[in-house]
């Protein structure tokens, strides 16, 4: 399966994942810039991506601490999510995500 990330510049990037990947990995294997600081403990909001709407829909739904943690990353919109907090299934063949310009470490604010 596939992957699109697009960089903070608009540039698209493809990566091959497989089911059961966590994004967060795959998007850093690609080489984007999400720092996933806390390495998925919900604690720092770096891993934030914005979903295109149209796939929005096809994701688990976000927990409590996760919108919560959303509450701190930088240009939040409707359909953004925590990177990893999203495990890839075969239904996510194609998903296509974009990562924002700058992300924010809530540890330092
Ligand atoms: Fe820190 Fe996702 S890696 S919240």
């Amino acid at each position: 399966m596939k992957v699109t990330f697009m960089d903070p510049r608009g540039n698209a990037v493809e990566a091959a994942a497989e089911a059961g990947d966590n994004l967060l990995r795959v998007g850093q294997a690609a080489e984007l810039p999400l720092e996933g600081t806390c390495e998925g403990q919900m604690a720092c909001s770096t891993c934030h991506v914005v979903v295109a709407e149209d796939w929005f829909d096809k994701l688990t739904e976000a927990s409590e601490e996760e919108e919560d943690m959303l509450d701190f990353a930088a240009g939040v919109r409707r359909t953004s999510r925590l990177s990893c907090q999203i495990d890839l299934t075969s239904e996510l063949d194609g998903l296509t995500v974009s990562v924002p310009a700058d992300s924010a470490d809530a540890r330092k604010m």
